[in-house]
């Protein structure tokens, strides 16, 4: 283990007072895993990052003093995530490791009996989530997956419109997901890295399962890898036959949009890029919001991610799991939804 801050003046008053927070650590702190200690640091009461775990350990203690500085508290850096498993301490974790890992962690965690905010998706493959989903359901754990646009106020809004029956039934949706800049990615990626939002989103509005994708090409970028075939169209069919198509451009240059129009029979609802929603309805169309785009999610989706670290400690508070989580059956039913997709590469 090494300790972080060794320079840091620690008031011992506070951190006994502290000592009552229930404990956290956090496994892969890059740019999602990081985000989450320094929110919780910030702005969730009642929690504390207590440990740390990344396969690269100058980012674990780069982030571990970032971390500390925030919430005054020494926290521990892990060279073995099997030491973070047997930390009392460490009452939950927040898995933010690359996707592959998410299924082992997850598994590692449940075996440790701790609880867990895992990041999207469940799994890279429908194999590993059914795997994975098993073992959840056995256990006695609180698990919640990193869905956080069910936390964003704009799809909240749009799901409490669609509900009102005001607008009919909804027929169509189009969603579009542009990232700046993916150097790494390849086009199954896009399917169960990105494309997972939106299935997720869209069985949560519409409360039905998609049966079937088709994954359709455009031109290619230059500025795509060999890899990955970019931009791409997705186009998903739900149960009761609502047709959604969901445009992925993982190198679009020039800023981070994901926006989603719901079309129903007696209007349009649309999410705009700043995260406005918007209605057009009987002739008239609403100002609509012009300004700077996002650099990526994080900034877009900042509050949705600290009500969702707020929820996932309330959860462990109240030993039930948040109402507006996507549970450990909604993760399998997304990556199903996305191996559906995969398979037609
Ligand atoms: N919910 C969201 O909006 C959202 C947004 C971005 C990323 N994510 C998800 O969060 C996860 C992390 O994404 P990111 O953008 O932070 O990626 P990242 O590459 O920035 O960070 C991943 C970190 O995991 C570490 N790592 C690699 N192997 C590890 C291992 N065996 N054990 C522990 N740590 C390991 C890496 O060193 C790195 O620091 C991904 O699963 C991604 O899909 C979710």
């Amino acid at each position: 283990m090494v300790k972080t801050a060794k320079n840091m003046k620690l008031n011992s008053k506070k951190i006994k007072a502290k000592s009552e927070k229930i404990g956290i650590g956090v496994i892969g702190v890059g740019t999602m895993g990081r985000g989450h200690a320094l929110y919780l640091s910030q702005y969730v009461k009642d929690s504390k990052v207590v440990a740390i775990y990344d396969a690269n350990i100058s980012v674990a203690n780069k982030v571990a003093k970032e971390v500390s500085k925030k919430s005054k508290f020494l926290l521990k850096v892990y060279n073995e995530l099997s030491q973070l498993f047997s930390d009392s301490e460490v009452q939950a974790v927040i898995i933010a490791s690359p996707d592959h890992l998410h299924a082992r962690h997850l598994g590692q965690a449940i075996n440790a009996n701790k609880h867990v905010l895992c990041e999207k998706p469940l799994a890279s493959t429908e194999k590993d989530a059914r795997k994975v989903a098993k073992l959840v359901r056995q256990s006695n754990s609180i698990v919640g997956l990193g869905f956080m646009r069910r936390f964003d106020q704009a799809y909240q809004k749009l799901k409490s419109e669609i509900n009102t029956g005001k607008y009919g039934k909804v027929l169509q949706i189009r969603a579009t997901s542009r990232n700046v800049s993916s150097p790494t990615a390849t086009t199954s990626m896009l399917l169960t890295n990105v494309a997972v939002h939106e299935m997720d989103i869209i069985r949560w509005l519409l409360g039905e399962e998609i049966v079937s994708v088709q994954v359709n090409f455009a031109k290619k970028t230059r500025k795509a890898n060999s890899y990955l075939s970019d931009p791409i169209s997705v186009n998903c069919h739900t149960e009761s036959g609502v047709l959604a198509t969901i445009d992925i451009f993982a190198n679009s240059t020039y800023g981070y949009e994901v926006a989603m129009e719901v079309i129903t029979e007696n209007g349009s609802l649309v999410i705009e890029n700043l995260g406005e929603l918007s209605i057009a309805k009987n002739f008239k169309l609403p100002a609509r919001k012009s300004g700077n785009l996002h650099k990526d999610w994080m900034g877009r989706f900042k509050p949705a991610y600290i009500a969702e670290l707020k929820a996932f400690v309330s959860s462990l508070k109240n030993k039930k799991l948040h109402k507006d989580f996507a549970t450990i059956e909604d993760g399998l039913a997304a990556s199903i939804a996305c191996g559906l997709g995969v398979k037609k590469l």
